[in-house]
């Protein structure tokens, strides 16, 4: 793990309030596995105190690591404004990433707005023309190009709540379409977004047995294990099990997760 002054070499608006922001790390680009995460103290000045964690999104070359960040509070407000050339503190790559899938499996990536990030980075390591990708989103104006990613060759379907593009609905509803017919058993399931596109999505794959992994977005005080604020409940015979997000996760099998209400 690496704590590190790190150069921002982009932070450029890729759709409203959805930013892109490149940063120069070669140890961090050399130890990160998709699904890991970094925690970025988000101004140049002591306020906010604590970092906030955000998936890497995608790597550059060998020396750059890009995250892909939505405005939704003081932190990344202040984050969208850094400009490059500045440094920030980073530390990471932290958690646990993704098992990639084997050779034969077919893998269906699901993602629902912000929850993009991971699954970028995630699809550009299996890199593979048996991949397909399903985004939602709200709205169009929502959407993040994937052009800018090098994803080339996969199957890329887009979702949106309000029918503006893609198909009318929640993502899920593509996934669930795709889950029967040949090759049922071949599937494997990636997904990453709000909590109730991620229910939906543990029931559809619960169901069908399909093997499945997620990554979660939980509030974070440390990313190291020692505050607690990011518990979650075990699927345990035993009562009261919970994992730490940052330790054990971000990304988990689905069936080792507890589903009902949390
Ligand atoms: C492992 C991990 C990876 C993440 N990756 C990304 C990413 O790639 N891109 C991205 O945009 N965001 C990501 N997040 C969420 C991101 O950390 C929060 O959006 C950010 O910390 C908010 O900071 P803020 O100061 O702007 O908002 P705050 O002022 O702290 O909060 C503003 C609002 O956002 C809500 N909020 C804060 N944190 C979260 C959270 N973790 N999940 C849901 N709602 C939250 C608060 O409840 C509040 O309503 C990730 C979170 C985790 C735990
Ligand atoms: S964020 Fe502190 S224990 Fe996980």
């Amino acid at each position: 793990m690496i704590d590190r002054e790190t150069k921002i070499i982009f932070n450029r608006a890729v759709a409203p309030d959805t930013f892109l922001m490149g940063l120069w790390s070669r140890e961090i680009v050399a130890g990160a596995r998709p699904g890991q995460f970094v925690m970025i103290k988000a101004g140049l000045s002591a306020d906010p105190l604590l970092r906030r964690p955000f998936s890497i999104c995608a790597i550059q070359g060998n020396d750059v690591f890009c995250i892909l960040y939505r405005v939704v509070g003081r932190g990344t407000k202040i984050l969208s404004r850094v400009t490059e050339g500045n440094r920030l503190s980073v530390l990471g790559p932290l958690g646990r990433g993704f098992d990639f899938p084997k050779a034969d499996q077919k893998p269906f990536i699901v993602a629902g707005g912000i929850g993009i990030a991971p699954l970028i980075f995630l699809a550009q390591a299996i890199n593979s023309d048996n991949l397909t990708f399903m985004a939602g989103y709200r709205h169009k104006d929502e959407i993040v190009a994937m052009e800018k990613f090098s994803l080339s060759g996969m199957e890329i379907n887009i979702a949106t709540d309000d029918g503006t593009a893609g198909h009318h609905g929640p993502v899920t509803e593509l996934l669930e379409a795709r889950l029967d017919g040949p090759d049922e058993d071949r599937r494997v399931v990636f997904a990453c977004g709000p909590l109730p596109m991620l229910e939906r999505v543990a029931d559809l794959t619960n169901d069908s047995c399909i093997p499945c992994q997620v990554s979660l977005e939980t509030t974070m005080a440390c990313g190291l294990g020692a505050c607690l604020g990011c518990a979650v409940k075990a699927a345990s015979k035993e009562t009261d099990v919970y994992y730490h997000v940052c330790k054990d996760g971000p990304v988990f099998d689905v069936k080792t997760l507890y589903w009902g209400a949390r």
